[in-house]
């Protein structure tokens, strides 16, 4: 049995494994299911300037000392879902995403959302699979250096607050 990863807060030393990681996934999940406009902007050195950027709105996935995977949790939304190619079908997602529903909850939200491209099957299979559900489509605007960009998304949502009773 694969050991479970563990999930942590990035830190500063952790943003060069998270580019490297969202630079090849997002061609993974992206190239051919997004407009040629997105492709211009996401250029290989605006991951590692975002990733940098964005620590703090970053968790990792940990197995050893390797980063395996992370997610970006801004409010109510799941920002990015990303595993490397080698921990793929581990389990390793699924982890991230649970513990971005249990930081959108700790925020304060009772539901999350998060925007996917229509033609990233195996995200989409994944989300659904983890108690999605696809709420329809809509026009993503993405910042870009010379204006906004239209991405045409999936919007997806999960409730998150707890409802059990103690
Ligand atoms: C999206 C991602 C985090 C999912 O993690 P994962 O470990 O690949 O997920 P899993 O393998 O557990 O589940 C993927 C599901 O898609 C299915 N799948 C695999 N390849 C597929 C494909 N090409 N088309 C459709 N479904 C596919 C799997 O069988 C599985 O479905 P199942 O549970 O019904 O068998 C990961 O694939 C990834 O990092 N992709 C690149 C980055 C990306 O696109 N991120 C999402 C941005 S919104």
């Amino acid at each position: 049995m694969p050991t479970p990863a563990m999930v942590r807060a990035a830190i500063p030393a952790d943003a060069d494994a998270v580019a490297k990681i969202w630079y090849h996934g997002w061609q993974d999940g992206h190239l051919g299911n997004v407009p040629d406009s997105l492709v211009r902007i996401r250029t290989r050195e605006s991951f590692w300037e975002r990733a940098a950027d964005r620590v703090g709105d970053t968790t990792v996935a940990v197995l050893g000392d390797a980063v395996a995977g992370f997610v970006m949790v801004v409010g109510d939304e799941v920002e990015q879902v990303y595993v490397s190619s080698d921990h793929r079908g581990s389990g390793v997602a699924g982890t991230l995403l649970a513990e971005a529903e249990r930081l959108v909850r700790e925020g304060g939200h009772s539901r999350a959302w998060l925007a996917v491209a229509p033609g990233n099957a195996r995200a989409r299979r994944f989300y659904e699979r983890c108690g999605w559900v696809d709420e329809g489509e809509f026009d993503n605007r993405v910042a870009g250096p010379d204006g906004v960009v239209s991405v045409p998304c999936r919007r997806y949502v999960k409730p998150v607050a707890f409802t059990g009773r103690i």
